[in-house]
Formats: structure tokens, sequence, C-alpha cells
């Protein structure tokens, strides 16, 4: 039998030779890729949230076709789109819910990063990149909810672009440039539906830069130590199978509040059209702003409320060095450990009162969640690492598995 190659291999290996695309998935996500081999299900979020954004930005161009950015058409448009255009409510549907499902697969994705340590050296730039998309996807995410102008698009528009006339100075001015305008009115609407595309593809560029600075250092693991290479089996087909199976799990959960529940995560205010003469009683946001939302209003002062606002995001990016513990994974560190459940709790628990009239108990919440908030990163994460005696590391990911009897 001959061994010669059929006209099919000699044409994808001419086509390789030029430009070798196949062989750089598979250095990138394929079999050339080595993983730790004792990666768990939080690994499968950073791929969920590349999924997510394919998703948005898919089911966004669709609705694009049919929406009208213009204030006296826009309401109407949305509700074209979910009666008459083919399918629309589906695309629809798609896409608000999975505003908030890409938020909640980047959330635990970053939970994730911080139970593990994965911010640590050698990945700070992995981690800040990250960062960049965390504002941009809120950017995102804010602009388009004004799109369908409603009554909580038009209002959050104007509570939260107000908020920059707190600035010193320049505060006035840089208000009436996001407004193109002294009011939320078309200009503003056209340049947020301008963005709102826009910023999806900035994203995109940097996932990619995301992902190159994963692969310098390769994947952090459960166990934060460093891998030898008889810990690392191939990225495919090995996890490719499981992100294909937590994909899988994933969309069941998105499909069930697509199909059943789709109105559940949004204001019932915002079916009610965009009126500039009547504020509502109560101006919420999306959920995955509340708990930012609540530390904006956890103090009287407006300009201090907006610095803590953007200083609760923007201290992500020391966090690197604010953790001062050597050990990574807090399976290994008993104090951080603890300290991370509070923290995620107290997440939560801002969310909650980011939701209610700042008054009463919500407010004492607010404070102490806000306080809670600040305390952790700038002193508890600085303090732990100093005086916690963590657990002994193992020498190798196979060391305990080895050592330990067999059952
Ligand atoms: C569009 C949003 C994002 C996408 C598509 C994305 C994608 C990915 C992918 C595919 C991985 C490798 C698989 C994994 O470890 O889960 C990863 C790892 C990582 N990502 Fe993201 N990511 C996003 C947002 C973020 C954000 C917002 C942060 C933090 C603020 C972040 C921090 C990290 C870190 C620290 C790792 C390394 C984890 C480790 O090896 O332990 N990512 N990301």
């Amino acid at each position: 039998m001959s061994n010669e190659k059929g006209w099919g291999m000699r044409a994808f290996d001419w086509f390789e030779e030029r430009l070798p695309i196949v062989s750089f998935i598979d250095h990138s996500v394929g079999s050339k890729y080595p993983a730790p081999n004792n990666l768990n299900y939080f690994w499968n979020f950073g791929s969920l949230a590349g999924f997510m954004l394919v998703v948005l930005m898919m089911t966004g161009i669709v609705l694009a076709m049919s929406y009208t950015p213009h204030v006296d058409h826009a309401f109407e448009s949305v509700e074209r789109i979910m009666r008459d255009v083919n399918s629309g409510w589906l695309i629809r549907y798609l896409h608000a819910n999975g505003g908030s499902f890409f938020f909640i697969v980047v959330l635990i994705h970053i939970f994730r990063g911080m139970y593990y340590g994965s911010y640590k050296a050698p990945r700070e730039v992995l981690w800040w990149l990250g960062i960049v998309i965390y504002l941009l996807m809120m950017a995102t995410a804010f602009m388009g909810y004004v799109l369908p102008w409603g009554q909580m698009s038009f209002w959050g528009a104007t509570v939260i672009t107000n908020l920059f006339s707190a600035v010193p100075i320049v505060g006035d001015e840089i208000v009436t440039l996001l407004w193109g305008g002294f009011s939320v009115d078309n200009p503003t609407l056209n340049r947020f539906f301008a963005l709102h595309y826009l910023l999806p593809f900035a994203i995109v560029g940097v996932v990619v830069l995301h992902i190159w600075a994963l692969h310098i250092p390769g994947s952090n693991n459960p166990m934060g130590i460093e891998v030898t290479a008889n810990d690392k089996i191939p990225f495919h087909p090995y996890y490719t199978s499981k992100d294909v199976f937590g994909l899988g799990v994933f969309l069941l959960f998105y499909f069930t509040v697509v199909f059943w529940f789709p109105n559940a995560m949004g204001h019932p205010d915002n079916y009610i059209p965009a009126n500039p003469l009547q504020t509502p009683a109560h101006i919420v946001p999306e959920w995955y702003f509340l708990p930012f939302y609540a530390i904006l209003r956890s103090i009287d002062d407006k300009l201090t409320g907006v610095i803590l606002m953007f200083g609760s995001i923007l201290i992500l990016f020391v966090v690197p060095w604010l953790d001062t513990s050597r050990v990574r994974s807090a399976n290994f560190r008993p104090i951080f450990k603890v300290l991370f459940w509070i923290f995620l709790l107290d997440c939560f628990v801002l969310g909650w009162c980011g939701s209610q009239l700042p008054e009463g108990l919500p407010l004492i919440l607010t404070r102490v969640g806000t306080f809670w908030y600040f305390f952790h990163f700038l002193v508890l994460l600085p303090v732990v690492g100093w005086i916690e005696t963590p657990r002994p590391l193992p020498s190798s990911i196979s060391t305990p598995v080895i050592a330990s009897p067999a059952e």
C-alpha cells in the first residue's frame, strides 16, 4: 500500500506552509498546549466568557439591523423586533439575558482568580488585562441598557452621566460632552449606540492580549504551585471536552432564563417609553452594577461617592501587591480562605443594598459593607499575608496523590 498523501492532505500542507493556522490553534488550545492536569470546573469560565462574547456580538449585530437609534423611534423599533421581526423576540432575549449571563460568568471567573491567587506573579499583566475587559464590559452594558429608551434607560443614563459633574472644574464640560447637548437626548442615544457597537470589538482585542498573556506562564491551578512536566496533559482532547461539557450545562441555565423567565433580570419600568417629565419612584441600575451603586450612595458627598465607586474597581489593579502572601491557593491559606468568603458575602450584601432606598437598615449595611470592602483590600490582604502560617505546599501536583495510602 502506498503511503503517498492524498490530494486533500497535500493541499492542506501547501496552505499550512504558507499560513500555519491549524498549528497555531493546536499550540494555543489544542494537543500541543500543555495544561496542568488538576484544573477543576472553575477553569471552564474563561472559555464560557469567550463564548458569551461571541453570542452577544452575533445577536447584537442582528438586532442592530432592525433597531433605530432615534428618541422618537427607539422604543417602538424594539417592540417591533419583539412582535414583527422573525425570531426577533428570541434574538433580543438572547442578547439582553446574554448580558447578564456574561457578567455571571465573568464574575465567577474573577472570584476564581481571587480564591486561587491567579493574579500573583507571574500573572499580574494577565490580571490587569482582565480588569480592563471588566471596565469595558461595564461601559458597554451601561450604554446598551439605554438603547431601548424606556424609563429606566433614560433615568439610569441621566443619573450615571450626571455623576461626572462631581469632577472638579471640568465636571460640567464632561457631562455636556457625554450628552452631546444639555440633557440626555437624541445625540446621547446616538453616541451610546455607536459606542455600544464599537466597544465589544475593543473587548475582543483585549481578550486576545489576555489569552496571549495567559500562554506565557500557562494556567495557574487549584493548588497554586508550579507545574512540573509530569503534571501536564494536552489541552485537547482533555480540556476541550471538559469545556464542551461545561458549555452544555451552562446553556441549560441560560436557555431556562431566555425561554421561561426572560424578563426576570430586567426592570418592568423599562417597558414604559422614556419620559423626561416623569421621574420613576425608584431608579435602579442592572443587577451587576448594584454593589457599585451602593458604594456610590454610601456617603452623602457626591464627589467622595464617585471616587469610592471608581476606586472600588481600580483597587483591583494593585491587588497582586496588596496580597503579600507568596502562597497562591486559598486551599493552603486558612485565614485568607475565611476572609475570601466574607468578602464574597460582603459583595452580595452591597448588591442587595444597591437595590434598596438609601435609608434605615440598608444605609447602615451599605456603610458597613463599603468599609469592609476597602478594609479587606487595604488592610486585611497585606496583614494576613504577613501573619498567616500557610499549610505545607506539596512539591508537585502528583505528590499528595502518590503519597496517600490506597483506599
Ligand atoms: C471577556 C471576558 C474574558 C474572557 C473571554 C476571558 C478568557 C479567559 C480564558 C479563556 C482563560 C483561560 C481559562 C481559564 O483560566 O478560565 C482566562 C484566564 C484568566 N483570566 Fe480571563 N477572561 C475574561 C475576563 C477576565 C477578567 C474580567 C479577569 C479579572 C479581572 C480575568 C482574569 C483571568 C486570570 C487571572 C486568568 C488566569 C487564571 C488561571 O490560570 O488560574 N479574566 N481568561
